[in-house]
């Protein structure tokens, strides 16, 4: 690589006429000096000259005054002295000045007439000269005048001397600081450029390459940070270019975030999109004093991101986390990803009141448990309800606030916490389209009647064009449930209820994950499950052969305890498994500020206990159980590393753990236990089904999936990953937003 020439100018030239500058300031000084020391030296000849000369002025002295004059003319730089008498004829004079006296005379007689003294730099004969006149005077009159000449060529002399020796030393500057500058520029900023040009080419290249290390990290943060970016969303767009071309050429037709974005703007158009939901992306909280971000443990996240990240927009959602006001503008707004920002999240806050009676009361105390059906009582509070109906207007506001001048506004609204939010948009902006995704299961008619407000929640929930659930069976629960419940027409050929003139399409959508199509680059750490398995137990102090996994909110529609009875009773019906099968349970802690979500917590950790202590030796147990969040990449390494999965919920709209686990399996190994009771189940029919009620089945399907000849194992597990793939969460969107777009709002009510 070479250094411009243009930059060794620029630094010669800056570099010498910064020395030139000082030069002239210098010379100037230098200059200034050496006159008035001259100067100086003149003031003392003349008034040691004075009191010699003035009495010799008459006639007969004048033999004494040359020798006076004679023996001070013999001095450093002094030219020659001469007197003259007062008519201003010369007296005497020292030979090196007689040709000199002519030039002077004016001045003398002035100095003369005015009896004050002269001096100045005056050029005589070609040759700078310091004269220096003062007048001669007793008490009474002037007799004459002193005239003292100095040679101030040496002046000029030294100057140029001063001159030339700076030139000489702002050369040498100049050179030494091109060469000092060369190389540091060589040295610390040569190397790394060049090093990341280097990366640079190999990522455009498409090789992996690996971030090259530099001596000084902190200079080159942000370039590194920016490149890295780079690399990604590089390697994100080829990925995603290599897999459209890839099912063109195989005449596929996968979702993929390319096509829904495409798809998701020939049916927007410029109508901006916006998702509500109550769990938030990312929260900003605190530890200790550093601040940090996390995707929370939420099947709705994991679903809706991918979406957003694809089609931008904005999502509301809470702002739950104790740093989260740091990080958002003044319309409690902020761009998201933090680290590759491609969508908007605003923020709505909600006092504790607010969270205490809307979130964990109402929402999950009473709706959740209501609709699961999972043998914990739903409990309905009158506040709960009112702070409910509150928070849904509240976050209405902030919808609105975001809306404005908007006329045809897609809103999805998310989930049982914001049933009344579909009406309340449409009442205040009719042309708005309203979906609303139900992400659990909704009982029939005789369990939901058990809510007080049933019909409060229908009326809101109808306000919507189209309401979704994971599957059919949830849709005729809802529809029933609407007919028994309130006024209204129910349309059970085209799944369409009319109320109040308003038209609502009720569909199953059954929510799924990305189901990323590139397999992970072989330089991954987790490029083997075999090596990876082993180092992730040792990780924890187990060694086994076999490892099951499990990822869970600890709630107690999931069935962990349930699992833990299967898994006890496969060790006790099959103790060759005993120091060979480990299974991990990661138990991420949710909604503990309810009080049988905080006793679970207990008691899945007492049954992990007390299990292990009955089968555990000093290298292995039976269960790991991790109880703690973990990030989504975390998760993945236990999925690739897993020979299977339990998914056991006693009631579950979908499960995406269940979809997760399946699109990690990249090379087809791997089986999945999954309870019928899922919504996954009615998709994945080729995981072993069971009933998480039946522990001798459960026990039964953990020693089959352990013993699966290989070819069905990776048979099944291919053909459910090309459903996952097929009927990826970009379908499930493509398919939300087109049925929502199709409806025509102007003509709802059906005749006839
Ligand atoms: C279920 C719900 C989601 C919710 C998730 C996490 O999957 O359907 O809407 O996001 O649980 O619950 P949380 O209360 O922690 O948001």
């Amino acid at each position: 690589m070479r250094i411009s020439l243009r930059l060794i100018i620029s630094l010669v030239v800056g570099v010498t006429l910064l020395s030139i500058l000082f030069a002239v300031f210098q010379v100037k000084a230098e200059k200034r000096g050496l006159r008035k020391e001259l100067e100086n030296r003149a003031a003392i000849v003349g008034e040691s000259l004075e009191s010699k000369v003035a009495p010799l002025l008459d006639l007969r002295s004048r033999k004494r005054l040359q020798a006076v004059v004679t023996e001070f003319g013999d001095r450093d730089h002094l030219k020659g002295i001469a007197v003259f008498n007062k008519a201003g004829d010369s007296l005497v004079k020292t030979p090196g000045v007689a040709d000199d006296l002519q030039g002077v005379l004016p001045h003398v007689i002035q100095s003369i007439a005015t009896k004050a003294s002269y001096a100045s730099f005056t050029p005589l004969n070609g040759a700078l000269t310091h004269i220096y006149i003062l007048p001669l005077q007793n008490e009474s009159e002037v007799l004459g005048a002193l005239t003292i000449f100095h040679d101030a060529s040496f002046i000029t002399a030294e100057t140029s001397r001063l001159w030339w020796n700076t030139f000489l030393r702002a050369l040498a500057q100049a050179i030494f600081i091109v060469l000092v500058t060369l190389l540091i520029i060589r040295w610390s900023l040569m190397g790394p450029i060049a090093r990341t040009a280097k990366w640079i080419r190999e990522i455009r290249a498409g090789r992996k390459a690996e971030r090259p290390g530099f001596d000084d990290e902190d200079l080159f943060q942000p370039l590194t940070q920016e490149v890295t970016r780079l690399a990604k969303s590089l390697e994100a767009a080829r990925a995603a270019a290599e897999e459209e071309a890839r099912l063109r050429e195989n005449a596929e037709a996968h979702w993929t975030p390319e096509r829904l974005r495409v798809h998701v703007r020939s049916k927007l158009g410029d109508r901006p999109f916006f998702v509500v939901s109550n769990r938030e992306p990312y929260t900003h909280s605190y530890r200790g004093k550093t601040m940090e971000v996390t995707v929370p443990a939420s099947g709705l996240v994991t679903a809706i991101e991918p979406i957003l990240r694809t089609c931008k927009g904005t999502w509301l959602a809470h702002g739950s986390g104790d740093a989260d006001r740091q990080t958002v503008d003044e319309r409690d707004c902020l761009p998201v990803p933090p680290d590759e920002p491609q969508y908007t999240l605003k923020r709505v806050w909600l006092t504790k009141e607010e969270e205490e009676g809307y979130y964990f009361g109402f929402s999950n105390e009473g709706l959740w448990p209501l609709c699961h059906i999972a043998h914990t009582r739903p409990t309905f509070r009158a506040k709960d309800w009112e702070l409910y109906q509150a928070v849904n207007q509240k976050f209405a506001d902030a919808l609105f606030q975001e809306m404005e001048g908007v006329e045809e506004p897609v809103v999805l609204v998310q989930d049982y916490h914001f049933a009344l939010l579909p009406r309340l948009v449409k009442e205040r902006v009719p042309g708005a389209r309203v979906a609303i995704f139900w992400h659990i299961p909704w009982p029939n008619p005789e369990a939901f009647g058990i809510c007080p407000w049933q019909r409060e929640l229908l009326d809101g929930l109808l306000g919507a064009d189209l309401v979704g659930f994971h599957v059919q069976s949830h849709c005729n629960n809802f529809l029933e449930t609407v007919d028994r419940v309130i006024e209204s027409r129910v349309n059970w050929e085209r799944f369409t209820v009319e109320r109040g003139g308003h038209l609502t399409q009720v569909r199953p959508f059954p929510i799924s994950v990305a189901c990323a199509e590139t397999p992970e680059p072989a330089s991954s750490p987790h490029a083997s499950p075999y090596l990876d398995r082993a180092a992730l137990l040792k990780e924890h102090g187990v060694e086994a052969t076999y490892m099951g996994i499990g990822v869970e909110r600890v709630d107690y529609t999931k069935g962990i305890l349930e699992r833990f009875h299967g898994l006890e009773r496969f060790f006790e019906r099959y103790p060759a498994y005993l120091g060979q099968f480990t299974f991990v349970q990661i138990g991420a802690p949710s909604r503990t500020h309810i009080k049988c979500y905080h006793d679970l917590l207990g008691e899945v950790e007492a049954e992990a206990d007390r299990i292990n202590w009955r089968f555990q030796s000093s290298q292995w147990k039976p269960i790991l159980y991790l109880q703690r969040h973990h990030t989504h990449q975390e998760i993945q390494r236990y999925y690739k590393a897993a020979d299977l999965c339990m998914v056991t919920s006693l009631h579950d709209g979908m499960n995406l753990v269940a979809k997760e686990y399946v699109a990690a399996c990249e090379d087809d190994q791997g089986a999945l236990i999954l309870s019928r009771f899922t919504g996954a189940s009615r998709e994945l029919r080729d995981a072993v089904i069971v009933n998480p009620y039946d522990t001798e089945q459960l026990a039964d399907a953990i020693h089959f999936a352990l013993t699966m000849d290989p070819a069905e194992r990776s048979a099944r597990m291919h053909r459910m990953r090309q459903i996952v793939k097929n009927f990826n969460i970009y379908r499930w969107a493509a398919d939300l937003v087109t049925d929502l777009c199709e409806i025509r709002l102007d003509t709802h009510v059906e005749v006839g």
